[in-house]
């Protein structure tokens, strides 16, 4: 199997015009006819920038781009320049989605290394450290794409991308490279998640992705793993796992990760608890034929859970965290749970199943569940939990429910921080009221309305007792909106960058 594009940043002192690269990358905002770093290049290229902005060639256009060959006349092959878009619009966000666009750009063209020059009014903003990692994550999350099944050796594409952060000063250079130490990690992790998610059912069923856990354990200190396969959930009784998986030959698992350093051992356990349903179908309530391969990515909330593990534990953050990973595959068969079925579930409530299709709730009951017997405190899952959130929000954030306030504003923060963005909607007695059985302690599903509320509301019933938040992640399950622009088709490994940044926090 081909491997994936191998990706470095770190952050480096070098000048413009010595410094080592296939493509040095340059910022400019729109209708900025200079600005210092192109001035200070184009006195080595006889005003070669100035040129291609004056004759409106490059106007700076957010996410446009320019390619200049400097014919050696500085030490780098080629400059792109790339548009920051309009300056009173300039964010950290904006620097992120120009970095992942242009490592995208660059991985295009076959270059292997490159050298990123901070806009002056960019870091000076924002705060170099900030930058640092915020460049490092897009560099690893714009050169990606997912072409492990893609026959021949480089598919028009670099093998490796080798990123410096330059910059001329010293104690810049230090800061911006203690971010990009973070950054690095965190986006070589969120890449992986996106692999993970991304790949087909046949391969990545829930078995695998126990093996993948495992591979975790064994490569990072740190971590220790348990995976409950199908018997264990039987003899624990996990009723709603088992139910969602038994209709599939592949057999469904519990993957529990633990992280755990002797700093924290007196800490208060997180939660990190993910669905990871391999492949959607919808089970006996079957989805439509159109898009139904897409619920391969039904597994995103436990890749990310996974991805963040293993982040949090190679940046040794001083919290102590399970990531609880329930994997299962929703298939149809003689065997599958049906609509009317009453299950049980680990936690001892009953649900009549009204929707077979309406599984992920289930599988993240036991899970839930589990959490607070392993004593967390609190509690985030993770799920590409509903078509209504999408139909709520788009396909630009993703939501977040619960039943604590502080818990969703620290969240908020961390999405601010990380770039991955969600938005608060409503909880209450009214969508609790909508899951409520006749003839069990709960259904599956509510009316028509507000599907996204009442499944949290679902959710909540087995998180009672702790603080506990849910990130519905449908809408950001695939690239969409502006990464159609600037990212891979595919996983956006969503939750990655906001859960890492979550526990930062924490830490
Ligand atoms: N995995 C889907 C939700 C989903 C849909 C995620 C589209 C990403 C993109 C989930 O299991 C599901 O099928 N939900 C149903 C719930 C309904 C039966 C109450 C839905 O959203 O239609
Ligand atoms: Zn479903
Ligand atoms: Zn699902």
């Amino acid at each position: 199997m081909k491997q994936m594009i191998k990706v470095k940043v770190s952050a480096k002192k070098a000048e413009l015009e010595t410094v080592k690269t296939d493509m040095l990358i340059v910022g400019v905002f729109e209708g900025q006819k200079t600005n210092k770093l192109c001035k200070q290049l184009d006195r080595k290229l006889n005003g070669a920038i100035k040129k291609i902005i004056n004759l409106g060639d490059f106007t700076g256009k957010l996410f446009s781009k320019a390619v200049i060959y400097t014919d050696r006349k500085i030490a780098s092959e080629r400059i792109m320049l790339v548009g920051l878009g309009e300056k009173k619009n300039a964010t950290l966000d904006i620097l992120r989605k120009v970095c992942c666009f242009a490592a995208k750009e660059a991985v295009n063209m076959k270059v292997q290394s490159i050298a990123v020059a901070v806009h002056p009014d960019m870091d000076g903003k924002i705060g170099k450290d900030k930058c640092g990692k915020a460049i490092a994550e897009a560099i690893h999350f714009g050169a990606y794409r997912y072409d492990e099944f893609v026959s021949g050796e480089e598919n028009g594409r670099s093998k490796s991308l080798t990123a410096s952060i330059i910059d001329s000063d010293a104690a810049a250079v230090r800061k911006l490279s203690a971010g990009a130490k973070t950054g690095d990690v965190v986006g070589r992790w969120q890449n992986y998640a996106r692999s993970i998610a991304n790949k087909p059912a046949n391969v990545m069923y829930p078995a695998q992705v126990a093996s993948e856990a495992r591979k975790i354990v064994r490569q990072i200190k740190g971590l220790s793993y348990t995976v409950f396969d199908e018997n264990q959930l039987k003899q624990k009784k996990m009723g709603g796992i088992l139910a969602v998986g038994q209709g599939s030959e592949h057999r469904p698992a519990m993957i529990i990760l633990k992280y755990s350093p002797p700093a924290a051992a007196n800490q208060k356990p997180t939660a990190l608890v993910g669905k990871a349903i391999t492949f959607d179908s919808g089970g006996i309530s079957l989805k439509p034929a159109a898009g139904m391969g897409e619920m391969k990515m039904d597994k995103s909330g436990g890749a990310a859970v996974l991805g963040a593990m293993a982040a949090i534990a190679q940046l040794g953050l001083n919290v102590k965290v399970y990531g609880i990973i329930c994997a299962a595959e929703n298939a149809p068969s003689g065997k599958s749970y049906r609509p009317g079925d009453i299950i049980t579930t680990y936690s001892k409530k009953t649900v009549e199943v009204q929707n077979t299709d309406a599984e992920g709730r289930l599988v993240l009951s036991d899970g839930i569940h589990y959490a607070k017997e392993l004593g967390a405190e609190t509690i985030v899952d993770l799920a590409t939990l509903t078509g209504a959130c999408m139909v709520a929000l788009g396909v630009h954030k993703a939501g977040v429910l619960g039943n604590d306030e502080k818990l969703i504003s620290k969240l908020k923060l961390a999405s601010e921080q990380a770039g991955e963005p969600i938005w608060h909607l409503p909880s209450g007695e009214e969508y609790a009221e909508e899951i409520k059985s006749k003839i069990a302690d709960l259904k599956n599903i509510g009316s028509r309305w507000g599907g996204a509320c009442t499944a949290a509301a679902f959710i909540g019933q087995f998180a009672e007792g702790a603080k506990w938040a849910h990130l519905d992640i449908a809408p950001m399950m695939e690239a969409g909106g502006v990464y159609k622009k600037i990212a891979a088709a595919g996983s956006l490994g969503f939750g990655v960058r906001l859960l890492t940044e979550f526990l930062e926090l924490k830490s």
